[in-house]
């Protein structure tokens, strides 16, 4: 029978690497709770319609990479719906905010989350059809501040925070302003006039992309058609006074905190959410898929999928690209680390329950204790040990009826008798 595999593009996460993504997430939920965010946690998947009025029908995203099924009615008075395993979580998180009618509260919502996300993408490496997210969002009504250029200036110096702490040195944060609805329309509408001479001599996926959605020629890699991007109009020159004096806030904030960015007039991020500020974080020791993460703000976002006016900007990190950074970076994690403190050897099956309690005992006091198995002879007990655990501890009859505990410790060889009241005490120093 042939053997079944994981899905292509998906893939298992196995000890040790699981180490490392627990701590990512754990110094990624540290931050977010000194800046004041709190977790929200959304369905995988939702309602399709929810993602092609977000992210827009015309995206790479909703056009082709979505997992969307019919969902069958199990009842009379169910109706068949069309799914979608959520390919972002922006869509998901503000459609929670609308639902939940948090907007009413008055207060600027700040929530974050960590979960897999879904597109049928081509896999490569930093590439995969699930892949995990952690993100941010800064939602709330106008009244409450929302739409300040200090929200967008606050998130990123948390990023180029959170990074640090991470250890990931060598990023680069590109910025750019899409500006407002009405100033992205107004470019549009200058980039499709101006590509009409020239799209011809352009990639095919430009040729359909000047008639479909223009600005999507802007994140086009093929080399050719480089120059000719060079010549169109940038999106900088479309923009209204109160965008510009928006980003001109922004990048202001930014001096003042001292993160520093890199002016980027083609990022134009493939989601159409995105109102003024957007930006992506890329770092060079990625290849092709380079960018860590990727955000931006999303005035409209709420009013699209009918929710109140609720201006929000938020970002989200890929995580199997910060997983990838860090191992290529920074130094594989010592097999040390990962060592349990003692492992017990029982000297005979009748002895295994003894163990087992003996073993409760000091996980209770936090010590972390492998559990060896009465058949085996002390030999293959001291090899598997010497593996995996700083020290071996000797369950015989002897030690049981005296209480009193053989230790070896494998760094130094020494062999110590402890008396069961003290071994915690011992196995911790
Ligand atoms: P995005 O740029 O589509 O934005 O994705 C954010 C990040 O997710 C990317 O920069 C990348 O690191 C990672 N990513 C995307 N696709 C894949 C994939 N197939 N395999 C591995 N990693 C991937 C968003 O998703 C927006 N919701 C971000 C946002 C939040 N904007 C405002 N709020």
């Amino acid at each position: 029978m042939a053997t079944l595999k994981a899905v292509r593009g998906t893939r298992d996460l196995l000890p040790p690497e699981t180490e490392l993504w627990n701590r990512i997430e754990a110094t990624a939920r540290q931050v977010f709770a000194r800046y004041n965010f709190g977790e929200i946690r959304t369905p995988v998947f939702e309602d399709t319609a929810l993602f092609s009025r977000s992210v827009g029908e015309e995206t790479d995203i909703v056009s082709k990479e979505m997992y969307t099924w019919e969902d069958r009615a199990r009842a009379q008075s169910e109706k068949p719906q069309s799914l979608t395993l959520r390919p972002e979580n922006t869509a998901g998180v503000v459609r929670a905010y609308i639902e939940h009618k948090l907007g009413e509260t008055g207060q600027l919502q700040k929530l974050y989350y960590i979960g897999p996300q879904f597109r049928r993408e081509r896999p490569q490496k930093g590439r995969y059809r699930q892949f995990w997210q952690i993100g941010a969002e800064v939602i709330g009504p106008p009244s409450s501040s929302s739409e300040s250029s200090l929200h967008d200036a606050e998130v990123l110096e948390m990023l180029a925070t959170l990074l640090d702490e991470l250890g990931i040195t060598g990023w680069t944060l590109e910025l750019n302003s899409v500006g407002s609805a009405a100033d992205r329309a107004r470019y549009n509408d200058v980039l499709r006039a101006a590509l009409v001479p020239v799209a011809p001599k352009m990639c095919a996926d430009c040729q359909r992309r000047a008639v479909t959605n223009p600005l999507r020629v802007l994140d086009c890699k093929v080399p050719e058609d480089q120059p000719i991007i060079e010549t169109l109009p940038k999106i900088s020159e479309s923009l209204g006074q109160e965008s510009k004096d928006h980003f001109a806030a922004v990048t202001a904030a930014l001096d003042a905190a001292g993160v520093p960015y890199h002016l980027n007039h083609r990022l134009v991020r493939g989601l159409d959410y995105y109102t003024r500020t957007t930006f992506e974080f890329t770092h060079g020791g990625l290849g092709a898929q380079n960018a860590l993460l990727g955000g931006g703000r999303y005035d409209g976002l709420s009013e699209a999928i009918g929710g109140p006016k609720a201006p929000g900007i938020g970002f989200a990190i890929g995580l199997d690209r910060l997983v990838l950074t860090l191992q290529t970076t920074k130094p594989v994690q010592k097999a040390a680390s990962l060592q349990v403190d003692a492992y017990i050897a029982p000297l005979g099956e009748n002895l295994n329950a003894a163990a087992l309690v003996l073993a409760r005992d000091l996980r209770r006091s936090g010590l972390r204790v492998e559990l060896g198995d009465g058949t085996f002879r002390l030999k293959k007990s001291f090899e598997t040990a010497d593996k995996i655990a700083r020290r071996i501890v000797i369950l015989g009859e002897d030690e049981l009826r005296s209480g009193i505990l053989t230790v070896k410790d494998f760094a130094s060889g020494t062999q110590t008798k402890v008396p069961r009241a003290e071994l915690a005490r011992f196995l911790q120093s």
